[in-house]
């Protein structure tokens, strides 16, 4: 069987954005579509992501940060979250040598306690394999919300003693556990729905928002490219005014 030929996609007129974010949303209805299971969704969309972080290596994304699992999803099913886990366990099995001969450098973004011991130890493995790698950073935001980052970012200064004087917005970003990293320039989110869902909400508060109806198994090279261009296409004032 022939292989499908990828699309030629130029990316020379354009600046691709440092940083991307996804908010990789709509797994459970691309299910329901096809009458299957959400699990079935949840599988479809972790192939998917081995698709778009292809993608941000050959389109030269430096950090991809994805939405894998957010402190409220802990309130879905218990069958869905353990599928959930499963799948997480699984991808960390199957992918790790993969991305690490790729060059990804894995970081977690989140909180592990809670989660089941026989993950954290492969989530922790995976990030000691891949530390030195910097071809493309994978940020895996995972039992992640973004209130949850502040607070345990506060938590943290206070047992520093940060003294008031001395806190400043860069002191806080320094707390976050995106530290050393830039903002992300653009933020994606799948399957039409037009809110932030506690992602990132201290790092993206200029970050360009794309909203795409695709669910997020259908979101592809392709489709990224299309963010990319859309991104191409905003002025980004930070405030300012440009001149004319
Ligand atoms: C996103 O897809 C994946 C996770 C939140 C883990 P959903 O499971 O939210 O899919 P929809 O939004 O119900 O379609
Ligand atoms: C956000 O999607 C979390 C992830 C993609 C992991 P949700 O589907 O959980 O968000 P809401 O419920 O639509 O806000
Ligand atoms: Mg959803």
């Amino acid at each position: 069987m022939a292989l499908r030929q990828k699309k030629p996609l130029d990316l020379t007129p354009y600046k691709v954005p440092e940083h991307i974010a996804i908010i990789m949303d709509g797994n459970g209805r691309w299910a329901r579509r096809r009458g299957l299971p959400r699990v079935a969704g949840h599988r479809a969309g972790a192939e998917n992501l081995r698709r778009i972080i292809n993608a941000c290596v050959e389109f030269g994304v430096k950090i991809l940060t994805i939405y894998a699992f957010s402190t409220e999803n802990w309130g879905r099913p218990e069958s869905e979250v353990r599928g959930l886990m499963k799948i997480f366990a699984r991808v960390l099995d199957q992918e790790l040598d993969d991305l690490h001969a790729q060059g990804v450098c894995l970081h977690h973004l989140g909180d592990l306690t809670g989660v089941e011991p026989g993950l954290q130890e492969k989530v922790r493995n995976a990030l000691e394999v891949t530390k030195n790698n910097d071809r493309l950073i994978l940020n895996v935001a995972f039992n992640y919300g973004g209130r949850a980052e502040i607070l345990h970012a506060m938590r943290q200064m206070l047992a520093d003693n940060v003294s008031p004087d001395d806190l400043t917005e860069e002191l806080v970003s320094r707390y976050l556990f995106t530290r050393g990293l830039p903002d992300p320039d653009l933020v994606i989110r799948t399957s039409g729905e037009l809110r932030i869902s506690n992602f990132l909400i201290w790092q993206a508060a200029y970050s360009e928002y794309y909203a795409t109806p695709a669910y997020w198994p259908d979101f592809g090279r392709e489709e990224l490219y299309e963010a990319i261009v859309a991104f191409n296409q905003r002025d980004r004032r930070f405030g300012l005014v440009n001149q004319e």
